[in-house]
């Protein structure tokens, strides 16, 4: 037994080697320790001290994860899970250690997620200090890195090979974190870095008021296709006027003159237009223009922004309206001019790229907007949970990257459970993406039965089925007659079950009911037993022994 247990330790150290996490050097030492220990705790401690540094380009101290005795499993929670009856998408809720969450979900969704969003914790603490969080922890640069390093691990093998992983995160800590995010899916999946607004105000005359933090974004794939983003009703209004070609080209707007008075000059672009027995040059001067063509003109100057050719095309076409003596070109919300070519091309104009600034410009995506959201579910929304995100930012960024209806959308920090929020608003338009959150019930001066009782699950039930858990309704989105979202909640805890136990008859693998994970009931306990090892990462395999053993290696 104990030379096997050193055997696949010495295995895992030349995995280790070859996956460049430890010095060749170290290597040879630690597997001369593990081969002279004398038990089996002695060599898992030697093993475990070759897992104390990765390397990536900058040094954090990296927190242990150790192997425990114990296998977690999700256990459901049947009092706090709910369903509206109607047989619609099934949600998650996972509650506990997203560490033993993320190994979970690889079982049943390894390579199936389709965008995954994490806001961690994280302090507001300079390099190496301690700093007080929003959630009464301590949280050192080096723990936020070391705790995330390993999530992100099973993070990226559970995202699809199209999906993408978004990382809220602020200003002092998103170059550390990006460096792990590079490292973990590699720089050459990096999408972008977003600026959010944080909020509005907070201008002063004695320091640069900090309104923005950042989103990272990485993906797998090598093409990633970006979706439009819907412009807003205001700009949408400006497309006012109709003519015959409506119901093909949709109603336009009259915003550009066909002449401009600083492109770069060019005599066959200054030239007379006549319509309807009305002469119009560019700037509006036959006397002028006359003069620039004798050479009186700058190297930008007025001239016609469409070639005499394509002028003669948008006439036949009806692309121009004379207004104030000026020739205006109409924008169509349906087509426009090809580029280049005297050829209608058709567009689809409610809708424009995302930039990086999207997220910068609109009020919608600050933190003051998301905390009037969560004052509609809870009475104290304000006091409960500080700094939510709005549910407007997570469902903006599932959009702009999955156009699947059936998508499936992870956040392993959930906090008060905003991307459950978000991808419930996503279906509004009849699709049926499912999330899947997980949070730790951190307990917390104003949550004393942890947030993930006191917010995430009230939350999601709240807006769900419109009442509360005691069917109260004594909150504005329902006071308000707001539309519950429907569908089913099922909520689960980290179980945990030592995995030499044996109990009332039952054996570990028999506490654990499998078909959660979407498998059919085993009819050996052999057969179930491997497959707990085989999924469990964390499980040694220490069941060879007689069941009934209360010893423990
Ligand atoms: C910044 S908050 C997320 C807020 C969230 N985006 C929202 O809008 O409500 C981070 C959350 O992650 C939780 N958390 C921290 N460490 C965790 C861990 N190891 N596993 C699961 N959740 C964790 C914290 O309890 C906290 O609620």
């Amino acid at each position: 037994m104990l030379n096997k247990i050193k055997e696949d330790l010495i295995a895992e150290i030349d995995r280790r080697l070859n996956d460049k996490i430890i010095e060749a050097t170290n290597a040879k030492l630690l597997k001369k320790l593990i081969e002279g220990s004398d038990n089996a705790e002695e060599a898992i401690a030697i093993a475990e001290l070759g897992t104390t540094y990765k390397r990536t380009g900058f040094h954090f101290d990296k927190r242990l994860e150790k192997k425990g005795n114990t296998i977690k499993y999700f256990k459901k929670n049947e009092y706090l899970s709910f369903s509206d009856g109607k047989g619609g998408v099934i949600h998650k809720l996972i509650i506990g250690d997203n560490y033993d969450a993320l190994l979970n979900l690889l079982i049943e969704y390894r390579g199936r997620i389709d965008v995954i969003y994490i806001d961690p914790p994280y302090g507001k603490d300079k390099m190496g200090q301690f700093a007080q969080t929003n959630y009464d922890n301590e949280l050192t640069r080096d723990n936020l890195l070391s705790m995330l390093y390993p999530r992100l691990i099973l993070a990226k093998q559970l995202l699809s090979n199209e999906g993408v992983i978004f990382c809220s995160i602020d200003d002092r800590n998103q170059a550390y974190v990006k460096c792990l995010f590079d490292e973990v899916f590699d720089e050459s999946k990096f999408l972008f870095n977003l600026p959010r607004i944080t909020k509005k105000g907070g201008k002063s005359t004695q320091t640069i008021a900090k309104n923005n933090d950042y989103i990272l974004a990485y993906t797998k794939s090598d093409d990633i296709k970006f979706a439009l983003e819907e412009k807003s009703d205001e700009s949408l209004d400006k497309y006012e006027f109709e003519d015959e070609f409506v119901s093909t080209r949709g109603k336009y707007k009259l915003t550009q003159t066909l002449d401009y008075n600083s492109l770069q000059y060019n005599t066959s672009m200054d030239y007379e237009i006549e319509i309807d027995g009305k002469k119009f040059y560019p700037g509006g001067s036959k006397e002028i223009m006359e003069q620039r063509h004798a050479g009186q003109h700058g190297v930008t100057d007025w001239v016609w922004r469409w070639s005499k050719s394509a002028v003669e095309w948008g006439l036949k076409e009806k692309m121009f309206v004379i207004k104030n003596d000026r020739i205006y070109t109409k924008s169509y919300l349906k087509c426009r001019k090809k580029n280049g070519k005297n050829e209608i091309e058709y567009i689809d104009a409610t809708r424009k790229a995302y930039t990086t600034l999207s997220y910068l410009d609109d009020n919608k995506y600050s933190n003051d907007n998301a905390k009037k959201e969560l004052d509609k579910i809870f009475d104290n929304g304000n006091l409960i949970f500080k700094n939510p995100k709005g549910s407007v930012l997570v469902s903006e960024l599932v959009k702009m990257v999955c156009d699947k209806e059936d998508g499936i959308i992870l956040d392993f920090f959930a906090g008060s459970g905003t991307t459950g929020h978000s991808v419930l608003e996503l279906n509004k338009d009849g699709g049926t993406r499912q999330f899947i959150l997980c949070t730790l019930n951190e307990i917390t001066d104003v949550n004393p039965n942890g947030v993930a009782y006191d917010v995430t699950t009230k939350r999601l039930k709240r807006i769900m089925t419109g009442s509360c858990y005691d069917n109260s309704k004594n909150f504005d989105f329902a006071r308000k007659n707001m539309e519950p979202y429907g569908g089913t909640l099922d909520v689960y805890e980290i179980g945990e079950v030592a995995n030499f136990e044996n109990t009332k008859g039952k054996t570990a693998f028999d506490v654990i009911d499998e078909t959660l994970y979407g498998k059919e009931k085993f009819k050996t306990l052999k057969e179930k037993i491997e497959w707990v090892c085989e999924n469990f990462d964390r499980t040694q395999k220490i069941l060879e022994k007689p069941v009934n053993s209360t010893e423990v290696v």
